[in-house]
């Protein structure tokens, strides 16, 4: 593991587009893995912003992201296809075939995973996988629970997870409680797995995860056995050091 550390979110940010950046010069048809949430906004900016000056494009790769709310489609701007669009696939290249999530709308979520696995396998390792982290040390949105699951999967999201998420909804009954998530199969075969951690919220969540014991309690502690993987955790992140 290589861990940078970096004064604040700005430069969490520029570190991050850069490793992506470099990732898509050297291998422009890139497989990426894409999350979303608060803290890959500014790298998102990042790589617009590389786009526009014409230093990076897009045109060759594919995305795949982590996560989607079920029942949510890409009209819901709470769904995380709305986020994608509107944070990064809209102001890049990158072809609206080539840009994928699960289908929070197939409610049949054995069919929604069954498709969301084959469409993964078929792509083949992902090169470059972006990662937050949950405050409770969810990664994507496989939750704190009893075992790891290795494909694609509905859960039930925790309440530590809904509060979190609330900010992106009018009223807490309006977050979704289930989601459909990569499971930890293609997170450990990407061949890059560059997790992004800001905020002393996330200071406890990261000690745990790369300190303690590797447990499903803790999700992210699996990342402990990814034998690519760069942090990128600002100061206050890192404060529990
Ligand atoms: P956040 O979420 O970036 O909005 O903090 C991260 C996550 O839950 O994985």
């Amino acid at each position: 593991m290589k861990l940078i550390a970096v004064a604040n979110y700005e430069e969490m940010s520029a570190r991050a587009a850069e490793i992506l950046l470099e990732q898509v010069c050297a291998k422009p048809d890139s497989v990426l893995g894409l999350a979303t949430g608060s803290t890959p906004v500014g790298t998102y900016q990042n790589m617009v912003t590389a786009y526009e000056r014409g230093e990076a494009s897009f045109a060759q790769c594919r995305s795949v992201n982590l996560d989607e709310y079920v029942g949510l489609g890409s009209e819901d701007e709470a769904s995380y296809h709305y986020f994608m669009w509107h944070n990064l696939f809209h102001h890049i290249d990158i072809r609206p075939e080539n840009a994928y999530l699960p289908d929070g709308k197939n409610l049949d979520a054995r069919d929604a995973c069954t498709r969301y696995d084959q469409l993964v396998s078929d792509l083949g390792p992902i090169d470059l996988q972006v990662l937050g982290i949950g405050s409770n040390g969810h990664i994507a949105f496989n939750e704190p629970g009893d075992h790891f699951v290795a494909d694609t999967h509905i859960v039930d999201l925790t309440d530590a997870t809904i509060d979190d998420n609330q900010r992106f909804f009018q009223r807490r009954e309006d977050v979704p409680t289930q989601a459909y998530t990569l499971g930890m199969r293609p997170i450990l075969n990407a061949r890059l797995a560059l997790l992004l951690v800001t905020g002393a919220g996330k200071a406890e969540a990261l000690h745990r995860s790369l300190t303690g014991p590797i447990t499903s309690t803790v999700p992210a502690s699996i990342l402990q056995l990814h034998n690519n993987l760069i942090v990128i955790a600002d100061e206050a992140a890192l404060s529990k050091f």
